[in-house]
């Protein structure tokens, strides 16, 4: 992982599985997003921050691109990128999303899920990628805005990731902060928030995979003794069995598009 990384999810076989559940989890709520906001056959659509390429694949499949752009800076994630959505088409790169390549340049669109989140700089990063657009380009994000539950460990473990990732000056929930600073932006066409119900199964195990990855974080460690990392995980597993006697949870994702 490259060293000015803040992602602190990491790139291990977890990580990578806990991605393909959010992948086939989050599907239709970004299938109908991508349709929606993007025009249809583009000469170039470029995934941005596309981990192991579900985003990607949603691209290629909704929007029928000439060419699609994959990009992130973890290797193992470009290499399963480049199995699982590669061919004729479509090419996986790897870069920094803050650093990207001349070849990624008069894009007809340009996708991010969940990837502004991890930056310290996230309006930075937008009007860097919108230099990236050509003259009629589309610039689509989709981030969390919220997350509400009332079941007790997914309510505990979110508690935890929120102080996590603002150890690392990110944030869980941005939308809201993308919201207040983009709503006046000259370039925003349009700006909505919908709402998405996988179920405390689903979510649990999600939590499940992406606190294996990142419980043992020093900051983490040093704020929480053993025994209470280990009540959570213990937690998640419950809900992760026995869904059905559990409280729903709801995400609320922000989608935004401006143009060049
Ligand atoms: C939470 S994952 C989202 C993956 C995918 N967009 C999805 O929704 O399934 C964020 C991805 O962004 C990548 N990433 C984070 N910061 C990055 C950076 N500065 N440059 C390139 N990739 C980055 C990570 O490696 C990871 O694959």
């Amino acid at each position: 992982m490259s060293p000015s990384s803040d992602y602190t999810f990491g790139d291990s076989e977890l990580a990578a599985r806990r991605l393909e559940l959010l992948g086939s989890a989050f599907q239709e709520t970004t299938r109908n997003f991508i349709a929606s906001a993007a025009p249809a056959e583009p000469a170039l659509a470029v995934d941005l921050g596309s981990g192991p390429g579900h985003t990607t694949v949603l691209l290629r499949e909704t929007l029928h691109p000439a060419l699609t752009l994959a990009v992130d800076f973890s290797p193992a994630y470009v290499e399963q990128t480049a199995e699982r959505a590669g061919g004729e088409g479509v090419e996986a790169i790897e870069a920094d999303v803050l650093d990207l390549p001349e070849r990624v340049t008069g894009a007809d669109v340009i996708f991010v899920r969940m990837l502004l989140t991890h930056l310290r700089d996230p309006l930075a990063a937008v009007d860097l990628w919108r230099e990236r657009l050509g003259p009629d380009g589309v610039l689509l994000i989709e981030e969390v805005e919220s997350i509400a539950t009332e079941e007790r460990p997914l309510v505990r473990y979110l508690d935890l990731q929120r102080a996590m990732l603002t150890a690392n000056e990110n944030r869980l929930e941005i939308g809201p902060g993308l919201d207040q600073s983009l709503r006046d932006h000259p370039a925003l066409r349009s700006n909505e928030v919908t709402t998405f119900s996988p179920g405390a199964g689903v979510a649990a195990r999600m939590f499940g995979m992406n606190f294996g990855t990142w419980r043992d974080r020093p900051e983490v460690t040093a704020a929480n003794d053993a025994a209470e990392l280990d009540a959570i995980a213990a937690g998640l597993g419950r809900v992760a069995t026995a869904p059905e006697d559990a409280a729903p949870i709801t995400w609320q994702m922000r989608q935004l598009v401006l143009g060049a």
